[in-house]
């Protein structure tokens, strides 16, 4: 195998959201396959204490970048740190979300509209942003869905609506974007382990369980499971490959029918 096709040396990736869980998990993935890594989010102490962990581990050059992702002022400027510092953006990584649960009934309007802008509008806005940066450019666009990207949630009503959406504009953005050499994939996460799902597990005594249960690999998920399916979509490797997902999940969509071994 040509393990060049997955080197990412002298590309500048940008991930939204990249300073906590799966963020960071793919941050750490892209770093380890040479690439520089912009760090775009709210808490820059944060990010900080990311990109210098990164610097360390794998030697690699780092930012850290301003971005309210519901605000869409701050993602019309956030280019302009990244093309300051590198000069070119190859890979962008809209990582950033939230989500709050209860029933359909039971939200705001407020809250509709929050859970939307930092989850969907937001990853239109920072790839219309990126694309005259990427166009011509073989440029890479990985967003995050989820698996309710692909089945309903009852108590997580808008976020499944963003995350849907997230996925079809994935799609459109493929086809738009081909002939600009652009390629735009999804990765929906399952269960995983991250601050996000930490209150969940609290909310919901009986989640730790089910997804043990339930998860064929027998496990939660980590950040670093997304470190391999994020360097595929980022590098070469899937050069012909768009408008696609992945899902990392240990099985779990696929594990509906799973009886107890004998
Ligand atoms: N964990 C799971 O089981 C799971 C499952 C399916 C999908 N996902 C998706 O995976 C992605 C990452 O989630 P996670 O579990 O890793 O959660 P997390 O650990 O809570 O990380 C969320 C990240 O998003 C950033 N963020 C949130 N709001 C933002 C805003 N308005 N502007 C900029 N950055 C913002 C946060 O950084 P700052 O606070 O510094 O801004 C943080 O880095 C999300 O899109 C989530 O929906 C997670």
């Amino acid at each position: 195998m040509n393990l060049k096709l997955f080197d990412l040396t002298d590309k500048v990736a940008v991930v939204t959201g990249g300073n906590s869980g799966i963020g960071k998990g793919i941050a750490r993935g892209l770093a380890g396959a040479g690439c520089s890594i912009v760090i775009a989010s709210r808490n820059l102490e944060k990010s900080r204490a990311a990109t210098e962990e990164l610097e360390q581990e794998f030697g690699v050059k780092t930012l850290c970048v301003p971005l309210d992702v519901k605000d869409s002022e701050s993602i019309r400027c956030m280019p302009e740190h990244v093309m300051q510092r590198f000069g070119r953006i190859d890979i962008l990584v809209n990582n950033a979300g939230m989500n709050r649960r209860k029933l359909p009934q039971d939200f705001s309007v407020d809250e509709w509209d929050q859970i939307l802008d930092t989850n969907l509008r937001s990853v239109f806005l920072c790839s219309q942003v990126m694309h005259p940066l990427m166009k011509g450019k073989g440029g890479k666009i990985i967003n995050i869905g989820s698996l309710t990207s692909i089945v309903g949630s009852g108590r997580t009503s808008p976020y499944a609506a963003s995350k849907a959406g997230v996925l079809q504009l994935t799609r459109s953005l493929a086809v738009a974007w081909a002939p600009d050499n652009i390629q735009v994939n999804a990765i929906l996460p399952g269960y995983i382990s991250t601050p996000l799902t930490v209150q969940a597990r609290k909310d919901f005594p009986g989640l730790d369980q089910h997804v043990l249960e339930r998860t064929p690999a027998g496990r939660w998920g980590t950040p670093e499971d997304f470190a391999g399916p994020a360097v595929f979509l980022a590098s070469r490797a899937s050069d012909f490959v768009t408008g696609d997902f992945i899902v990392v999940d240990g099985g779990y969509v696929q594990g509906l029918f799973l009886i107890p071994q004998p």
